[in-house]
């Protein structure tokens, strides 16, 4: 068997674990990453997009922000559509500047591989059989078998970033985590078109068919998504169905909708709430996805999973340079404080914006009502306008060795 020994394992290269390896790295910290899947794989995954402003700083304080400044689009606003007319949310007028960048999830975790690369510290794909072990001792270990061989990491410490669906989780003794669920009675239907933007900002449709959202990728690559049952078959789904419900939700009165181009990917994701509570067990970390899911209607997810490792890291950092377990301490503590904002802020956004399959006439009144308040008040869009730009995380980048970048924006 080989056995490799470092400071810190991390189970996962998704953005929770990539991020996390690289800011250990920027403060001297070692780690070996595992990863059960291929490295185009990993990048080629079409996930979410949108990048809170301090997801933004903390990818250009870590010097892996180059792509990001080359093709990430800076949002000011977003629009929330109901009843054929589009509103307007000025995001950075009601936060003092603050906006939202959109930049693939795929793109930012091909930026944090290259990062990783180039630092020459370890990170293993299409690693077979991954466990972890000996987690309430003071030495804990990730096992798996990588081209043939047995491989033992030995650590200090392990980062479960392994996702919904990683071994981290059930890994935990029966009793220590508390599981907080809710499954929503829809998914969205995605797709990915070769058709340029027909607005540069985002527009959230409320409909009587059901929500639809408009998004991008690039100048030329739409993103858009359709509220369906939740596990609606896709292939019942030709394009041009796609593209005539597409239609039929966004379009406005003043002749606005999305252009039409070749679909180059289409899929169907369930929607659920979830938070597994604490995010630790003795020497085992949860962070990301690992720990919680979010609807995507928030556009959140990537971003608790960069707030999570920044807390963790600045744990860690505390524990290599002065011996404080302190920090490692209130890890979950300060964690599930933003994660529960963030939850509450994501149901909400869903509960606003779907059709409901119990709903009476009385609830899709009272949700155009919602919907017209939240259009008409300068509290309430300022209310939206502070959540969706991101909270404000307890670390500041200065506890993780980080400055803020000059090309930080704003
Ligand atoms: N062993 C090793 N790696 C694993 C295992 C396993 N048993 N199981 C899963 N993984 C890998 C997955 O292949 C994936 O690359 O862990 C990684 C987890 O990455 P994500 O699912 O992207 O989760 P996270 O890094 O927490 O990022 C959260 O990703 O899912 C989106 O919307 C979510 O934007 C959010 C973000
Ligand atoms: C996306 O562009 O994929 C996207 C944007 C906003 C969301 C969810 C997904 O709320």
């Amino acid at each position: 068997m080989r056995i490799v020994r470092t400071q810190v394992g991390i189970v996962g290269a998704g953005p929770a674990g990539l991020l996390l390896g690289h800011l250990l790295h920027l403060n001297g910290i070692d780690s070996v990453i595992v990863e059960n899947r291929r490295r185009e794989y990993v990048i080629d995954r079409v996930r979410a997009g949108v990048l809170e402003q301090g997801t933004v700083d903390l990818l250009q304080a870590m010097g892996v922000g180059a792509g990001l400044r080359r093709a990430g689009l800076r949002h000011d606003g977003l629009y929330l559509s109901f009843q054929g007319q589009r509103h307007r949310i000025n995001l950075a007028e009601l936060t003092g500047g603050k906006a939202i960048t959109v930049y693939g999830q795929n793109e930012v975790v091909r930026d944090l591989i290259d990062a990783r690369q180039q630092t020459q510290r370890p990170i293993y794909f299409e690693a077979g059989q991954v466990s972890v072990a000996a987690l309430a001792s003071s030495a804990p270990t990730v096992r798996f078998q990588h081209d043939g061989e047995e491989c033992e990491v030995r650590c200090d410490f392990i980062a479960g970033c392994d996702g919904f669906h990683g071994i981290c989780r059930p890994s935990v003794p029966d009793g220590v985590l508390t599981n907080y669920e809710r499954v929503y009675p829809f998914g969205w239907l995605g797709i990915l078109a070769e058709a340029a933007p027909s607005l540069d900002e985002l527009v959230y449709t409320y409909h009587e068919r059901g929500f639809a959202l408009f998004s991008m990728r690039s100048p030329t690559l739409t993103r858009l998504y359709l509220q369906v049952p939740p596990d609606e078959p896709i292939e019942r789904w030709s394009d041009d169905a796609i593209w005539q419900e597409m239609m039929t939700r966004m379009s406005t009165r003043d002749g606005w909708k999305p252009n039409v181009g070749h679909i180059v990917q289409k899929s169907v994701t369930p929607m659920r709430s979830f938070v597994a509570a604490p995010m630790r067990y003795e020497r085992l970390f949860l962070a990301g996805d690992a720990a919680h899911i979010v609807p995507p209607t928030g556009a959140k997810g990537l971003n608790l999973a960069a707030s999570d490792v920044v807390v963790l890291a600045r744990g860690l950092r505390a524990f290599y340079d002065d011996g404080d377990t302190s920090f490692l301490d209130s890890y979950s503590d300060v964690c599930l404080r933003r994660v529960w904002k963030a939850q509450r802020f994501s149901w909400w956004m869903t509960s606003t914006l779907h059709r409901f399959p119990d709903e009476t006439a009385f609830d899709h009144q009272r949700q155009i009502a919602d919907l017209d308040y939240l259009t008409g008040s300068r509290a309430a869009m300022t209310s939206l306008a502070e959540q969706y730009v991101g909270l404000p995380v307890e670390v500041a980048l200065e506890d993780v060795g980080l400055t803020r970048h000059l090309h930080s924006g704003a």
